[in-house]
């Protein structure tokens, strides 16, 4: 596989990457030669291209992982489509249907694998919920919420990431994640939305808020809410998290200031985080011991399941059932790979789709039909805040009920 865009996610998910023996990493690329510089020391037997085009054209590329801005998802999957390339690429599948429209397309005429990669919706806490939900042991699935607090806003940003139209600002951005995760835990099939969003921070002309109600067709109610204006973080309700990315109460209280002031070097800042950067955690990565991950909100916040006879939330090693004898825990640990994930196993669990559709002949889900509904909504989410009214959503395709089947859960 080769990596597109070295930047930021791409650094989250080198990692798994390099080290899952499954797949092979053998090319990056990125326009800037820091990041190329970065990537060939972390990688020094992977060949270096500054071109989408040069990745096409590498017979040893089998498949491309695409974490350039936004703006550029349709166009790079598209050009590998075309090269005969699978694809993974990063939320938000692209900015407009129109685009997605020809990706569902491009993959279908190429006969290559396309995955909307990297939501949230795969941890492995997101799959058994679905798994407990559909069992049935509580009931049937009544309703579903999730809310998450971040200091997004305040993070480095470059100017495509402050423009709505490049496909910038929070809603783009972090409502793939909470939108893939109510479809994947409702089975797929949304309704109608009706959202807003809010832009409270002069200094940031985009949304840093949203939140939506949606309904699914079996009239069954979800909720999502993002604040990333970054004055309480959900992370902090949970004594177990220490994320070392996050930014501190006095860090964010001086982001602002300066943000404000416009004393910033943004562009600077964030380049730390980019592959070959101070903060890529590629290298802090392959040294980490491979010990189990506790639950962490990151951005996407907790998840709330509701069900007739009970409800189903995470918590740090698993998940807790509450039901009519009271709640029970289940320790979901057996479910982590060993290797390396900064995202979390998130990297992990959609190359291994990858691996088992293209190399294993397995039924591919998270395909483009897939990520085109979950970006239907988030586009619904914008259109519904600008409209002041409710948008009924035409392009909805099921998670086929045998996704996860054999996911074992409780006494493996
Ligand atoms: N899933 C996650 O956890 C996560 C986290 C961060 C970013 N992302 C996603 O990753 C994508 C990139 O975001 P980022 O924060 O990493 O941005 P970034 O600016 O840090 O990285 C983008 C990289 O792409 C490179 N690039 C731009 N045009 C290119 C081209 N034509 N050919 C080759 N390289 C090119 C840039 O030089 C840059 O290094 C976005 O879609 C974002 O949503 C996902």
């Amino acid at each position: 596989m080769a990596m597109i865009g070295l930047g930021q996610g791409a650094a989250g998910t080198l990692p798994a990457m390099a080290a899952m023996p499954e797949i092979e990493l053998v090319a990056g690329a990125d326009l800037n030669p820091a990041m190329r510089q970065g990537f060939a020391a972390h990688f020094p037997d992977a060949r270096v291209y500054s071109s989408v085009a040069d990745v096409c054209a590498d017979p040893a590329v089998e498949a491309v992982w695409i974490a350039t801005p936004n703006r550029f998802h349709a166009e790079h999957a598209i050009e590998a489509m075309r090269a005969g390339k699978h694809v993974i690429v990063e939320k938000p599948m692209a900015i407009t249907m129109e685009e997605a429209d020809r990706m569902v397309a491009a993959s279908r005429a190429n006969g290559v694998t396309l995955l909307a990669g990297h939501t949230r919706s795969l941890s492995i806490w997101n799959r058994a919920m679905r798994r407990i939900a559909l069992s049935g042991q509580i009931g049937g699935l009544r309703a579903i919420h999730i809310a998450a607090h971040t200091d997004w806003m305040i993070r480095p940003r470059t100017p495509d990431e402050l423009d709505p139209n490049q496909g910038g600002g929070i809603v783009f951005r972090q409502g793939p994640h909470q939108i893939d995760t109510l479809r994947l835990l409702g089975g797929g099939m949304l309704r109608s939305v009706r959202g807003m969003t809010g832009k409270w921070l002069d200094a940031r002309p985009i949304p840093g808020y949203f939140t939506a109600y949606l309904e699914f067709e079996d009239g069954t109610p979800a909720t999502i809410m993002h604040n990333g204006y970054g004055y309480f973080a959900m992370s902090s309700l949970y004594p177990w998290v220490r994320d070392k990315r996050e930014y501190t109460h006095a860090d964010r209280a001086a982001l602002r200031r300066d943000l404000e002031s416009g004393r910033r070097d943004e562009s600077k800042e964030k380049e730390e985080f980019r592959v070959g950067g101070t903060r890529d955690p590629v290298a802090a990565a392959s040294r980490a011991a491979a010990e189990p991950y506790p639950w962490k909100p990151f951005d996407l916040g907790p998840v709330e399941v509701a069900c007739e006879r009970g409800m189903i939330l995470p918590s740090q090693w698993g998940l807790t059932v509450y039901g009519d004898d009271g709640p029970r825990e289940v320790d979901l640990r057996h479910l982590q790979r060993p290797e390396p994930d900064p995202s979390g196993g998130l990297s992990i669990a959609i190359l291994e789709e990858l691996h088992g559709a293209v190399v294993g002949g397995k039924r591919a889900y998270h395909t483009a039909e897939w990520g085109r509904a979950t970006l239907e909504a988030v586009l619904a989410v914008m259109q519904s805040a600008a409209e002041r009214r409710e948008i009924t959503l035409k392009h909805q395709v099921e998670m086929p009920a045998d996704y996860d089947l054999d996911m074992c859960i409780d006494a493996c």
